[in-house]
């Protein structure tokens, strides 16, 4: 079961969001409603009754006393129309479409399509994250042989690196349901270069090191996981961090100057920023604070 907590009524959506950031709640975390004549809403996803209950427990006392609170329970087969519903085709990146797995009239174009279904798992390439993180590893993939994901989602970073002729593409993700939909996408386009492993990359013991190591999770994650995703980064080689809201840059930035890494590129969206970084050659201390 999957439960869908709506904030209804709206009449500052940023200012509702920045309420909900003070509270824990990120961004990604949120869907937005457009619900035609109404003001707007926003809606959180929960796979626990109580935890959706305790959300909207909490959301009662700081949301605008305007807005309404709307709590359903979903099928997980709704949960799939929904976003079948909301999902068409679009153009993720000058290279790649991507294209949803039951869409029969998408047209070719000169780009290449991704065939995805996104039930239950983050990374449609709506994002801006993680395109952000496809256009990334484009500007260098003549470098890249091979390439670590971090918190693979749908495997769409994964799909994309194998798609740019990487040789070795690994992944890891937490969620068990994740882990189904980007096998299930990676058979869906064919491929059997990548390889996903369910892990929590806090535990993972491994101590192989790539080209390109790609991290798109909540800024705290980012933080308390530093030691560990630096580790699989090779000397010489890169490291792309995402999930990044604007206000949380700086602290990242002056997180991982303590990595032997220097700065080669920030995309930045309107709310959203993503890094590439190289690791120095040596493996010395980089003196300065990454840009
Ligand atoms: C924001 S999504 C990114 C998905 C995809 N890589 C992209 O760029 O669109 C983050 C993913 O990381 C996974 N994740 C979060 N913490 C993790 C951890 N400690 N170990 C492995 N995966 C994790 C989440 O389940 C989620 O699927």
């Amino acid at each position: 079961m999957i439960f869908e907590l709506q904030i209804t009524n709206v009449p500052d959506l940023e200012q509702l969001r920045s309420i909900l950031a003070g509270a824990g709640i990120t961004a990604v975390d949120l869907a937005e409603i457009d619900q035609p004549g109404d003001l707007p809403a926003l809606a959180i996803y929960r796979e626990s009754s109580a935890e959706t209950r305790r959300l909207r427990a909490a959301f009662r006392k700081i949301i605008p006393v305007e807005c309404g609170l709307i709590l359903r329970e979903l099928k997980v087969a709704d949960w799939r129309d929904k976003w079948k519903e909301d999902f068409q085709a679009f153009q993720l990146s000058s290279r790649f479409d991507v294209v949803p797995a039951w869409d029969t009239k998408y047209l070719p174009t000169p780009r290449m399509p991704i065939r995805m279904d996104t039930s239950l798992a983050f990374g449609t390439g709506l994002h801006e994250t993680t395109r952000f993180m496809v256009k990334l590893l484009e500007g260098v993939i003549e470098q890249v042989d091979s390439f670590f994901d971090i918190g693979a989602g749908t495997g769409i970073l994964a799909i994309a690196a194998s798609f740019l002729g990487v040789k070795l593409v690994e992944a890891v993700e937490i969620d068990p349901d994740a882990v189904k939909v980007a096998r299930q996408n990676f058979r869906r386009n064919k491929l059997s270069v990548p390889r996903i492993f369910r892990q929590d990359i806090g535990k993972c013991l491994r101590h192989k090191q790539y080209d390109y190591v790609a991290a798109n999770l909540i800024t705290p994650d980012l933080m308390r996981l530093s030691d560990k995703i630096v580790s699989f980064v090779a000397p010489g080689k890169y490291l792309a961090l995402s999930g990044i809201s604007l206000e949380n840059y700086d602290l990242i930035r002056k997180h991982f100057s303590k990595y032997p890494f220097h700065y080669v590129k920030a995309v930045k969206g309107k709310e959203w920023v993503a890094l590439l970084c190289r690791r120095t050659a040596d493996n010395r201390r980089w003196t300065g604070e990454l840009r």
